[in-house]
């Protein structure tokens, strides 16, 4: 039906005849000339309907937005007043002389120029698509899959399925269920990650195993949340991390050289109580450079605040660069986030003539600093004259959880985050348990992870103290990927599962297969996920995941363009077996 796409047409075709089909995006009847906006998936191009040529003449005159069309016609260069250097196809125009209505369409739902609510875009996600530039979003999505697989098949990486109807994979979230009519009371489980599979396929030999894969996960959604995400899953065996490290470095580097035309530098590792510590986070933004630094030492005898030795708190300070220049409003704000953490012990002090100012504090500090002290803090901070210092003190993990937060406010407020970068780091050595309110432990990462010492009775005296062979991949402060060593013994093993407290009634019961599998010479592996819809966000620029998946959930799980999820008829419900309470 056409010979090019509206958007790819230039001057290299000047006085040629081409057919194009798309939709009109904007009309312009000026008496003797109708010009039209024709729109297709590569872009807009300029088509004018001359009054000389009647017949279609008349035909333009009834076009109205998003008629869909196919036009015939020879390629002008425009009169030198109306070149569009903004476009692509802005040097010339199509004079036409044939066109066909091939659909018209209803009055638009959407008001595109002006805001329309997320509710009503969504529910007309393909108009959407059709308009905006969701569709370069896509364009780029699918190029990163191909860039992603050539690079992985080059690498002798085998792309394999694994079933999407399944048992659950502990991968932190709730588990999507699917009842099964041919064994009532029986579910499935969507996997939250093709995990055990990948692993069981290094059992089966495969040695290289690479799969673009749909995960579904039922947790609370975020910017870059979704229920039904995309992974880019690895999985390899005979190979040390750090080789397996080495080649996915490649991989990110290649594409970002290809998509975006930059080279990612200075890969940095660091370790997660590395990254806690400084940053707050394990998923550091290191184009900002502020840290958080302790000084605990500093205050150990000022007595201005309590236990700040003990091994669960931390006494810290962080800069607001330039403080003095932000309002009062903003210095508030950053105390509003403090109270409402619960967060008690804090102060506030400016650096004027080499000194500390107090300007804000709800205790006093009077006379607890010299000048001694106030030169190792300035130093400590390399403060400069009218930086503003936050002083806090409080449990670590609020400390840290909470100043995370504000360093990235700060690095907002005070531009210390520099968006010309690009900032790649693996965090690693993440520990391998964490401790939940009852006391008792769940894995870090999944359980399948293996420990940094593979020392069973090691394990078993210290378990918390553990740290396990694993790595994320943050990009700006984004986590994009993260795996891990595998646990290739069965021992080891059930003694993870032992130390999460999996009996050995529920270890059969949930991951008896596994067990056995791993009795079969299970080979060493290592593997890793890549978030493709988080790496698609970040080449595209875009703010969030909804713009870079063609049909995504709200934040409450709905997909308003089918309206699901929808409840179900009676009849198919008894046929489940199953009763709505
Ligand atoms: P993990 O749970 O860290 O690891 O997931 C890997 C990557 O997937 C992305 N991701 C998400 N993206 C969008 N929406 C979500 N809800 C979501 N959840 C995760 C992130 C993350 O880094 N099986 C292990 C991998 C392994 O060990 O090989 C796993 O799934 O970018």
């Amino acid at each position: 039906m056409r010979t090019n796409y509206c958007g790819e047409i230039n001057s290299k075709y000047l006085s040629k005849t081409v057919k194009i089909c798309g939709w009109v995006h904007k009309t312009r009847n000026i008496g003797k000339i109708i010009f039209v906006d024709m729109r297709d998936r590569e872009g807009i191009i300029q088509v004018i309907f001359s009054s000389k040529k009647k017949e279609i003449f008349q035909k333009a005159k009834n076009l109205k937005l998003e008629f869909c069309i196919q036009v015939y016609g020879i390629v002008k260069e425009r009169n030198i007043n109306n070149i569009n250097l903004n476009i692509y196809t802005g040097k010339i125009e199509i004079f036409a002389y044939k066109l066909k209505i091939l659909n018209t369409s209803q009055e638009l739902p959407l008001d595109f120029n002006n805001y329309s609510s997320i509710k009503n875009r969504l529910k007309h996600r393909y108009l959407e698509i059709r308009r905006s530039n969701i569709i370069q979003n896509l364009k780029t999505r699918h190029l990163i899959i191909k860039y992603i697989s050539n690079f992985l098949d080059n690498k002798k990486f085998i792309n394999i399925e694994t079933p999407f109807l399944t048992k659950s994979t502990p991968e932190g979230a709730r588990d999507y269920i699917v009842p099964s009519r041919l064994n009532l009371g029986k579910f499935y489980a969507l996997p939250q990650s093709p995990q055990l599979f990948k692993q069981m396929l290094m059992i089966a030999g495969i040695d290289r195993y690479y799969q673009v894969v749909k995960c579904f996960r039922d947790e609370d959604l975020r910017s870059n949340r979704q229920p039904e995400f995309t992974q880019i899953d690895i999985e390899t065996s005979f190979m040390k991390s750090h080789k397996l490290c080495q080649i996915m470095e490649k991989m990110i580097i290649n594409l970002w050289l290809k998509i975006k035309n930059i080279k990612l530098k200075n890969i940095k590792k660091i370790s997660f109580h590395d990254s806690i510590k400084r940053f707050g986070t394990d998923k550091p933004d290191l184009r900002n450079y502020l840290e958080i630094i302790d000084v605990n030492d500093l205050f150990i005898y000022t007595l201005i605040f309590k236990n700040v030795n003990h091994k669960s708190m931390r006494t810290v300070t962080l800069k607001i660069p330039n403080g003095i220049n932000l309002t009062y409003k903003k210095i508030n704000s950053y105390i509003n986030i403090l109270k409402k953490n619960y967060i008690k012990s804090f102060f506030m002090m400016i650096i004027k003539d080499f000194k500390l100012k107090q300007i804000y504090t709800n205790f006093s500090i009077l006379n607890k600093f010299n000048i001694k002290l106030e030169t190792e803090i300035i130093n400590r901070n390399q403060g400069k004259e009218g930086d503003i210092l936050l002083f806090v003190h409080g449990s670590k993990k609020l400390i840290n959880k909470i100043l995370g937060k504000i360093r990235n406010i700060i690095g907002q407020d005070c531009n210390t985050i520099n968006k010309n970068k690009w900032s790649v780091v693996w965090i690693t050595n993440f520990p391998m348990f964490k401790k939940n309110s009852d006391k008792t432990l769940s894995c870090v990462h999944h359980p399948f992870t293996a420990p940094e010492n593979l020392d069973v009775q090691n394990l078993l005296q210290n378990p918390i103290n553990a740290c396990s062979q694993s790595y994320d991949m943050v990009i700006n402060g984004e986590e994009i990927g993260g795996g891990s060593v595998r646990i290739h013994d069965i021992k080891l093993q059930k003694t993870i599962f032992n130390i999460i407290g999996l009996n050995k009634i529920t270890q059969k019961k949930k991951f008896g297969f596994f067990l056995n599998a791993l009795k079969y010479g299970t080979p060493p592996h290592a593997g890793i996920a890549f978030g493709l819809d988080r790496i698609t966000m970040l080449l595209t620029d875009s703010k969030n995941i909804s713009d870079v998946i063609a049909f995504p959930k709200t934040t409450s799980g709905k997909c308003l363009t089918t309206q699901a999820p929808q409840s179900i008829n009676t009849n198919f419900l008894n046929e489940l077996g199953i009763k709505i309470k």
